[in-house]
């Protein structure tokens, strides 16, 4: 793939990538159980800005690895953060009707069939990961575990859920976003930057800062969006977190401080890079994580 081209193209390019990739990385839509495949296909493919898997692309980019060699960590993320997304809609999580402009998985497919497919989307992300054929696979798979369970994403849900209409210092809400979205993010990077060539310690030390702040830029927006979105454009339900009684950077910084918060910590990732050429997609990336719209 060529890569003196705009930044629209470089993610349009990968996004067709990814896509492709998912689509051969998941169960056909034949075999049995086809309602469970049916309900995991349905959730993973065919919507999504991909974030994370144009975060893996870049990051491995940089780490001069071959997009081949990077598929796997870009479907391991996608994978994870699909299944994240349809236990978070479940009527006992955030009880959403709408996701990607679409009826979420429960709504389409029952509770019982979304639980088990968010179960299966995580199990094949870690099949995935495994069968790479990475040097490291064992690393990496521990890496996205980490990102996931109750140190990372899981655990992170947990706090939302339990903080659900009540108060939070802006200290608790930096964890709580930190954990529910910035990990899988930040292991988004990591996997991606693994499977290319070993990072200095600089190299490594810069990327890691940018992953930091880019994962809590990119939930810091979330929140943001919720309140300025619309739902047509945000194919979800606009203004949920204030009807819920969630703690956001809105409801407890409001809504220009936290539209602030999320431009410095865009700010903070693109510096951390900024000595380096060859992050240019990364950079991108983080403007892209900041002025997006839906
Ligand atoms: C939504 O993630 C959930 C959060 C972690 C904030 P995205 O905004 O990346 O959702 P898709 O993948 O584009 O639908
Ligand atoms: C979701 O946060 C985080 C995860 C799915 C892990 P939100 O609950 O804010 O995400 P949306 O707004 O429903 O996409
Ligand atoms: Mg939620
Ligand atoms: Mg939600
Ligand atoms: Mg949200």
């Amino acid at each position: 793939m060529k890569d003196d081209v705009t930044y629209a193209v470089w993610a349009a390019e990968r996004r067709a990538r990814v896509e492709a990739a998912l689509d051969r990385a998941l169960p056909p839509a034949n075999e049995r159980a086809a309602t469970l495949v049916e309900a995991m296909r349905y959730a993973t493919l065919g919507g999504g800005k991909r974030i994370r898997a144009l975060l893996a692309y870049a990051a491995g980019e940089f780490a001069h690895a071959e997009a081949a060699d990077i598929d796997a960590a870009a479907v391991a993320v996608e994978m994870v953060h699909a299944y994240s997304l349809v236990h978070d809609d479940l009527p006992s999580m955030d009880d959403d009707t709408m996701r990607r402009g679409r009826p979420t998985c429960h709504v389409a497919f029952g509770e019982a069939t979304a639980l088990l497919a968010g179960d299966a989307l995580q199990a094949q992300a870690f099949a995935v990961l495994g069968r790479a054929g990475w040097r490291d696979a064992g690393r990496a798979c521990a890496l996205l575990a980490e990102a996931s369970g109750a140190a990372g994403m899981a655990g992170g849900q947990a706090i939302d859920l339990a903080a659900t209409g009540s108060a939070m210092s802006e200290r608790d809400l930096e964890t709580m976003h930190r954990l529910k979205t910035g990990a899988l993010i930040r292991a988004a990077v990591r996997l991606g930057a693994a499977a290319g060539r070993p990072l200095d310690e600089e190299g490594e030390r810069a990327l890691d800062a940018y992953a930091r702040a880019a994962g809590l830029a990119f939930q810091v927006v979330d929140d943001v969006l919720d309140v300025e979105g619309s739902t047509a454009t945000l194919g979800k339900t606009a203004g949920k977190d204030a009807a819920s009684g969630k703690p956001t950077y809105v409801s407890i910084l409001g809504l220009d401080a936290a539209r602030a918060k999320a431009r410095s910590l865009g700010d903070e990732a693109r510096a951390s890079l900024a000595p380096y050429a060859r992050a240019r997609r990364l950079v991108e990336i983080a403007g892209d994580i900041v002025s997006r719209t839906h």
